[in-house]
């Protein structure tokens, strides 16, 4: 099969000539110029389907929540750039934007803010939950295992009509129980009796409250650290059809419900490729921290492929141009250190790595710069995060990002389950063999 495909035409549409036929495509063209080829008729009208295995190619949707243009580093949730949100919104307001696709009015949002205090405490039947796993759990098995037993506690998630007319309550609970869970999940590994949320707490003082206070005493809460940590859920809030995301559509698409397609979107989060990274930064500073090493030798290692390693927090599928959040993260990591006077020796290591990396050919041929995720584990540390809650952290702020998504296929009245093809690489038609008869 021969193939050769002409440039967009002025009409909408593009040439493709397979086989010597000409075909007519009919383009798509997003809001910020981007264009697609709508490929949807090309396996009835060839035979042939096209293959993009992690997908640098494909767009799987058209999404009107977030915008991304990678070569020039920008980010926008809603038309809203990332950086004025980050300066002047809170994570609460954000999420309503996202969700909802507008800035709040005052009412709107005191209403969104009091389901979500409404919603904050867990079925107490779920505590028997929490017994079930040993110690040694992973926070983002608990969290997710826990998000998915959740949808047992309201079964009117799985019915059609509720799962439309209840949905504002049914996002809210989940916003506000993924942050319950996230805490008592952090108790129960530390061996640490549960603390109650508190209906006077706003959303990410609430969190901090659940984490570290004791039955007997409040913790003291920061105004720099809450600050921090909101921030945090503000740039990880959403962004487009990145691995977790796409899996939450992928499972929604089938119709499963709110809480099972986030559940899923938590299991795509936790690799070391995507939200784990942070985990990971973390324990390559330990690491490089450890054996002395100014991060000279580490990233000779990198560039020499020795072990397979990367400078974890480095590079992007999509960013080939800074990442707008790690200019905002890397800005706020020296602010709350200072304010804390705390000084870690790993940001210092953090640094050389970045300023050796972004001076280097084999970063900047590959157009590799910091992402979201070099920083952020930096700040979580020194506000008390413990390293295997840092994904918990992100998975926290990308909820709304979630829920977004999900509301976005609910509402497609042309939305179909997601059901890629393959091009069979296997055996060829071969008859059973009986036992007696195998080599
Ligand atoms: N360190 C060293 N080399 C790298 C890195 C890195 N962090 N990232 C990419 N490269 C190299 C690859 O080895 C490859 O080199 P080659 O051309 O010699 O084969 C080249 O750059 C292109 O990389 P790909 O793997 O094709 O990039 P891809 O788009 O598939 O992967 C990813 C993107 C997964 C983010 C990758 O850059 C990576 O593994 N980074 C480290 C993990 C990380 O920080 N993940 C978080 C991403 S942000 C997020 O999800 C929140």
């Amino acid at each position: 099969m021969q193939s050769c495909i002409k440039p967009p035409r002025m009409n909408g549409t593009v040439e493709m000539n397979i086989d010597g036929k000409s075909l007519e495509f009919p383009t798509i063209v997003g809001s910020e110029g981007e264009v697609g080829i709508d490929i949807g008729t090309l396996r009835a009208k060839t035979g042939a389907i096209t293959i993009d295995p992690a997908y640098g190619n494909t767009g799987s949707c058209k999404s009107a929540i977030t915008f991304i243009d990678g070569e020039k580093g920008i980010l926008r949730y809603r038309g809203y750039d990332i950086a004025d949100l980050a300066a002047k919104s809170t994570f609460v307001e954000t999420s309503y934007l996202l969700i909802y696709g507008h800035l709040p009015n005052q009412t709107e949002l005191k209403n969104f803010s009091t389901l979500l205090t409404g919603n904050q405490m867990l079925h107490e039947g779920m505590r028997y939950n929490f017994e079930g796993f040993p110690t040694t759990a992973h926070p983002m098995a608990i969290l997710s295992a826990m998000i998915n037993a959740a949808s047992s506690y309201h079964p009117n998630l799985c019915c059609e009509v509720n799962r439309k007319q209840c949905f504002p309550n049914h996002a809210a609970r989940l916003i506000s129980q993924v942050r319950t869970i996230a805490a008592f999940s952090y108790r129960k590994a530390h061996g640490l009796p549960t603390v109650y949320p508190k209906s006077s707490l706003c959303y990410t003082e609430n969190f901090l409250h659940m984490m570290f206070s004791a039955p007997n005493e409040d913790t003291v809460l920061k105004p720099e650290v809450v600050r921090a940590l909101d921030l945090i859920f503000i740039l990880h809030a959403d962004h487009e059809q990145n691995c977790s995301t796409s899996t939450v559509r992928t499972v929604a698409s089938s119709q499963a419900n709110l809480f099972a397609s986030c559940s899923a979107g938590v299991c795509a989060l936790w690799g070391p490729l995507h939200g784990g990274a942070n985990q990971a930064v973390l324990e390559m500073l330990e690491e490089i921290h450890q054996e002395g090493d100014d991060g000279t030798k580490f990233l000779n290692a990198v560039k020499n492929k020795t072990g397979n390693r990367k400078l974890m927090g480095f590079g992007h599928r999509v960013y080939k141009n800074f990442d707008p959040r790690a200019v905002i993260i890397k800005e706020q990591c020296d602010k709350v250190l200072a304010q804390l006077h705390v000084s870690d020796p790993l940001l210092d290591i953090a640094k050389k790595l970045e300023e050796i990396a972004l001076n280097d050919d084999y970063f900047i041929s590959r157009k590799l710069y910091p992402n979201v995720d070099f920083y952020s584990g930096i700040i979580m540390r020194a506000i008390g995060i413990p390293m295997d809650m840092f994904t918990v952290m992100f998975a926290i702020g990308r909820m709304p990002g979630w829920i977004a998504n999900y509301k976005e296929v609910m509402d497609d009245t042309d939305a179909r389950i997601v059901r890629p093809r393959q091009i069979y690489t296997g055996e060829n038609l071969r008859s059973y063999t009986p036992m007696a008869d195998r080599a």
